[in-house]
């Protein structure tokens, strides 16, 4: 029986409720398909910091190195806040994307027909439906350039990026289109920064090698209000960094809820790391309210990632199935309300009743 290693990176807040949700429905999983997960589950950001001192430590970054997919729930809370900047929950995040060269963070944004009503945005809008990915590069630019305080106390960051960084994120841009709508926007702020020059002019080269492609690039402050003008334009939005942080919370609004959607980030080795794209959100922690859909997802992301494309489309019928059926989180909108327990639970039973 092939054999699945997954690390379980739970966190802090509603991160170990959700979790425990995605691996009810990959068990299901399991069982449906005859692959064996083996889990291991590590604590990183804030219970990291209270157990170890630090958020990341040196085992879990090798265990998460030799594994086969990471799973990660939420990093964060206001317990932690004033902890030094070096010893933040977020940096056992940032510390293990890095580590793990995960350069490539992809956040698919998704509409659901039924969800409608609860984007922000008009029907008419909408109509022309939502499915935007936003691949954000994740391990360069001001979250890691240099950084630091003067002697007269002003502070600053760089945003940096070398031509191979702009290349390999713009590449992974560049194939996923080739599988969507092959439309890459890509995002910068090149009127005023001579990094986006950079990066203009790198992605400009990188699209030579897919004619069939259509490239255009926006400012970002333009990108952003299209988002919202017309979000039916965009296929893939192609951002660096702390663009594409921003405008990944963006459209996630768009399509309801920041509980539905997704992330995967992957780079150099096999294993890929993923996770729902909304925080800890510690003000409804351990009160079975959570949604664990956007985790659940995550982990359908993974089983792409580790080649069972069947039984990730298993999955996101199950959670499309259960959502037509009117089933529905707290964020979720009107309908039939469920716990996060029980949305686990309906979207397990469907995985395990499609064998
Ligand atoms: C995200 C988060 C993180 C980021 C934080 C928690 C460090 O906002 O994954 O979008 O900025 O990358
Ligand atoms: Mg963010």
């Amino acid at each position: 029986m092939a054999e699945k290693k997954i690390v379980i990176l739970a966190g802090d807040g509603i991160g170990p409720e959700i979790t425990a949700e995605a691996v009810r429905v990959l068990d299901a999983v399991a069982s449906v398909s005859g692959v064996k997960f083996v889990y291991d589950p590590r604590d990183i950001g804030g219970c990291a910091i209270d157990k170890f001192g630090e958020p990341l430590t040196e085992a879990t970054v090798a265990a998460c190195k030799a594994a086969d997919g990471v799973l990660l729930g939420a990093v964060g809370g206001p317990k932690w806040d004033n902890q030094p900047a070096d010893k933040r929950p977020e940096k056992g995040l940032l510390g293990i994307r890095a580590a793990m060269g995960l350069y490539a963070n992809l956040r698919p944004a998704v509409i659901y027909p039924e969800l409608a009503s609860a984007s922000p945005l008009k029907s008419e809008v909408l109509s022309k439906g939502v499915d935007v990915m936003v691949v954000r590069e994740l391990i360069g630019g001001i979250y890691f350039g240099p950084r630091g305080t003067t002697e007269d106390g002003a502070a600053y960051d760089t945003e940096i990026y070398s031509e191979t960084e702009v290349r390999r994120i713009a590449k992974v841009a560049f194939d996923l289109a080739m599988k969507r709508r092959k439309k890459v926007t890509s995002v910068d702020k090149a009127n005023v920064l001579v990094s986006s020059r950079l990066w203009r002019k790198v992605v400009t080269e990188v699209a030579q090698d897919y004619p069939e492609v259509t490239l255009g690039h926006l400012y970002v402050d333009n990108a952003s209000m299209q988002l919202v003008r017309d979000p039916s334009q965009f296929d893939i939005l192609l951002c660096p960094n702390m663009f594409g942080d921003i405008l990944s919370d963006e459209a996630s609004q768009i399509t309801g809820s920041i509980g539905m959607l997704p992330s995967s980030s992957v780079g150099e080795g096999k294993a890929g790391l993923f996770e729902p794209i909304h925080g800890s959100a510690p003000d409804i922690a351990g009160k079975d309210i959570a949604n664990p859909i956007a985790t659940i997802l995550a982990a359908a992301m993974m089983l792409d990632n580790m080649d069972m494309t069947n039984e990730a489309e298993l999955v996101r019928k199950a959670v499309g199935d259960v959502i037509a059926a009117g089933y529905r989180t707290f964020d979720m909108g009107e309908g039939n309300r469920v716990g996060c327990k029980s949305m686990g639970e309906l979207i397990a039973r469907r995985v395990l009743a499609a064998n």
